[in-house]
C-alpha cells in the first residue's frame, strides 16, 4: 500500500492535496478485495479504539465506519448522544475529556452545527473523523463517492459531475464539489436559485435548466435529497413543483438513460422528489455501489490516520 504522510484529523479537503486524496483512494480498492474472500478482517487496528458519536441521526455513514473498523480489527463503541449525559446538559468538552480518559484512538463525529469536529479535534489526541458538520462538509462521503467513480473511470481528469438539488443545506455537495475538483473533475450544479448558495466556489458551473445541464454532458449527475429538517423558508410552492422542475422525472430520465449518465445519490433518497422510483432500478445507477464502497473507503481513511498525544493547549506531547 502507498505511504502518505501521516494526518491526525479528517475534518475536510481544506488542507488536502490531490495527491493525498489519491492515495486514500488507492488504498481503498486492496481493503475492498477483501471483502470477496472468506476472512475479511487485517489486524491493522488490533488493540486501538473507535468512537461513534453521532449528535445526528445517520444509517449508512455510523454503520459503514462501524464495520470498517471492525474489519481493521479495532474495539468500536456507538456512543448514544441520547441516552447520554449530553441530555443532561453535559459540554462537548467534557463528554470529550470523559471519553479521552478512556483512551479512545478514533473519534468519528456527525453534529448539526459546523465546526463542531474541529473542535473536538483541536482538544483530543485521538484522530477525529468528519461524519458531516452542519452545511460545512462530509469528507468520506464525498472519498467513497469518488472511489466509485473511479471504478467506471480511473482516470478523473477532464471528466463532468453536475451536482443537483438543495446545494444550500448540503454538506456533501460542498464535499463533492472541493474533492471532484481536486481530482480535475469539472463541476457543474442545478437547483432552484434559493438553494444555491451566494458563495459556490468559482469553478462550480451553475445552470438553471435542464437543458444546460444536457448540454454540459456529464458522465455522473449527482442528487440530492431535500433537506426539509434544515429549511427555514419556503424555497418552492410544492414538492410536486420541485420535481417538475428540478427532479428527474420520466421524461427527463429518458433523455439520462439515451445519454448514458450514471446516477449517484448520497442517500437517503426522497422518492418522487428529486427522482422517480425507475432511477433506483436503473443499471447506471451507483447509488448502492456507493453504500458498498463505504466501507473500503471508510477503511482506508482510519488506516491512513494517525492519532498522536496532544494537550488541551494543542501542544504535541511525547507518548508516555
Ligand atoms: N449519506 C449519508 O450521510 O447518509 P446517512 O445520513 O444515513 O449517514
Amino acid at each position: 500500500m502507498k505511504t502518505v504522510t501521516p494526518r491526525k484529523d479528517l475534518l475536510s479537503f481544506d488542507d488536502m492535496s490531490r495527491e493525498e486524496a489519491l492515495a486514500i483512494l488507492d488504498t481503498a480498492k486492496p481493503f475492498k478485495d477483501l471483502f470477496t474472500r472468506s476472512v475479511k478482517k487485517v489486524p491493522t487496528l488490533r488493540g486501538k479504539t473507535v468512537l461513534n458519536l453521532f449528535y445526528e441521526p445517520s444509517t449508512r455513514t455510523r454503520t459503514s465506519f462501524e464495520i470498517a473498523a471492525k474489519r481493521l480489527s479495532a474495539d468500536v463503541t456507538n456512543f448514544a448522544v441520547s441516552t447520554s449525559s449530553v441530555v443532561k446538559g453535559e459540554s462537548i468538552l467534557d463528554t470529550i475529556d470523559t471519553l479521552q480518559a478512556m483512551q479512545v484512538d478514533y473519534m468519528i463525529v456527525r453534529h448539526s452545527a459546523s465546526g463542531v469536529p474541529e473542535y473536538i479535534a483541536r482538544h483530543t489526541k485521538a484522530s477525529v473523523i468528519n461524519a458531516g458538520d452542519g452545511y460545512h462538509a462530509h469528507p468520506t462521503q464525498a472519498l467513497l463517492d469518488a472511489f466509485t467513480y473511479r471504478e467506471i473511470y480511473p482516470d478523473l481528469q477532464g471528466k463532468r459531475i453536475v451536482v443537483a438539488g438543495d446545494i444550500l443545506h448540503s454538506r456533501v455537495a460542498r464535499s463533492v464539489f472541493a474533492l471532484m475538483h481536486l481530482l480535475g473533475v469539472e463541476v457543474g450544479t442545478f437547483g432552484p436559485a434559493p438553494l444555491i448558495p451566494p458563495t459556490i466556489p468559482d469553478y462550480v458551473k451553475v445552470f438553471t435548466r435542464f437543458e444546460e445541464v444536457l448540454e454540459f454532458n456529464p458522465q455522473v449527475l449527482y442528487l440530492l435529497r431535500l433537506q426539509l429538517e434544515r429549511q427555514t423558508a419556503n424555497f418552492f410552492p410544492s414538492m410536486r413543483e420541485y420535481h417538475r422542475v428540478y427532479g428527474v422525472t420520466t421524461e427527463r430520465f429518458r433523455r439520462i438513460r439515451e445519454m448514458g449518465m450514471y446516477i449517484m445519490h448520497p442517500g437517503p433518497v426522497n422518492r418522487g422528489v428529486e427522482l422517480v422510483d425507475d432511477v433506483m432500478s436503473y443499471e447506471r445507477s451507483l447509488i448502492n455501489a456507493q453504500v458498498e464502497n463505504g466501507i473500503a473507503t471508510r477503511m482506508a481513511v482510519l488506516y491512513h490516520l494517525t492519532p498522536e498525544v496532544k494537550t488541551r493547549s494543542g501542544e504535541t506531547e511525547d507518548h508516555a
